[in-house]
């Protein structure tokens, strides 16, 4: 051994215990840079289970309220509000999106009235859950997505989301322009104060797959032609220039695991806080390798959810949110 040169640096030292490895750790999750998305249905009677991702619901007004009250409890930071109309009451242009009484917009002024400031409350601002097409946005002529007649509408469900109480709103429809219209729609209606989080990097990704059937959509077809294609890293530098020149106040990575390089590159260059959504998919991954005990569910809650701060994400989406919470002791 002695003819060997002994190392001069020991990184392990500072592994050696728990105590030490807790001084040292260089990214903490807080359960308050956590945000829950939420499923609302119209026209239950009970909590409906998600087949596709075991332990998260389709909630009822009633059952909303109560988890973002635990979720408020925990710690949580905030809350994602989706909603789901009936199916009778989707249509071409997703009108059950603007409407004041619309499953999302009555979901939102619930959760305002109960939780008042307590909590943030985002809303999805997009209209895949509300037409009968499942296309993010109003279709044209040859059956393609508009993109500037989607603006419209979407300026609309932004202010009745404001209205109904949402402190963010959160365009996720990746259309050219939407975070510009939807900041000018709101001030032009005086409310200044409602933040936008832009989807501002979201890809076209088969992570979605369990959320389908969470919001019941009846999509044929893809997304290919609005959100981007997994292959490409520097697109998400343009949309990010884009939505800050437009207004954004928050941007988000989504899906995160599988786009943590974008998602250090969008860290390193905006200077608004950034989020990254753990998406339905990787919820669903988790789940279905923990229950067939191949991997240690807790553990890859906390590691995954780590690993997404680490990469530069300072607010992560995750449907563990209450859960990790409580794991974290917050
Ligand atoms: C669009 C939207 C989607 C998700 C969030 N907002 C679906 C999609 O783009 O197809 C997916 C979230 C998840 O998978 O958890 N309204």
């Amino acid at each position: 051994m002695t003819a060997y040169t002994r190392p001069q640096e020991r990184p392990r030292r500072l592994r050696a215990t728990p105590a030490l490895r807790r001084l040292v750790a260089q990214t903490r999750l807080h359960p308050a840079d956590l945000v829950l998305p939420v499923f609302v249905r119209d026209g239950i009677g009970e909590p409906q289970p998600i087949r596709s991702m075991p332990g998260v619901v389709q909630h009822t007004p009633t059952s909303l309220v109560r988890a973002a009250r635990e979720a408020r409890d925990a710690g949580v930071g905030g809350l994602m509000v989706f909603g789901v109309p009936r199916p009778e009451d989707k249509d071409a242009t997703g009108r059950a999106g603007l409407s004041e009484d619309g499953v999302l917009n009555a979901a939102l002024r619930t959760l305002r009235e109960e939780l008042g400031d307590t909590t943030v409350l985002m809303s999805d601002l997009c209209l895949d859950e509300f037409t009968d097409h499942g296309h993010c946005g109003v279709l044209d002529d040859a059956g393609g997505v508009d993109n500037d007649a989607t603006l419209e509408v979407y300026a609309e469900m932004a202010l009745a989301q404001a209205r109904a109480g949402a402190h963010v709103v959160g365009p996720s429809g990746m259309m050219d322009g939407q975070v510009q219209v939807v900041r000018e729609a709101l001030d032009g209606a005086g409310r200044t104060d409602v933040a936008v989080l832009a989807y501002t990097a979201k890809y076209a990704s088969a992570c979605y797959g369990p959320f389908r059937e969470a919001v019941a959509s009846t999509l044929t077809g893809d997304r290919a032609t609005y959100q981007q294609d997994p292959a490409n890293r520097d697109e998400s530098l343009r949309e990010l220039r884009l939505d800050l020149q437009q207004g954004a106040d928050m941007v988000m990575v989504k899906p995160a695991l599988p786009y943590l390089d974008v998602l250090s590159d969008v860290a390193a260059a905006a200077d608004v806080p950034v989020a990254a959504y753990q998406v339905s998919g990787e919820y669903a991954m988790i789940e279905a390798a923990a229950s067939q005990g191949l991997l240690d569910r807790d553990r890859m809650v906390v590691e995954t959810l780590t690993s997404i701060r680490r990469a530069g994400a300072q607010v992560v989406l995750t449907y563990y949110a209450t859960e990790a919470a409580r794991l974290l002791g917050g």
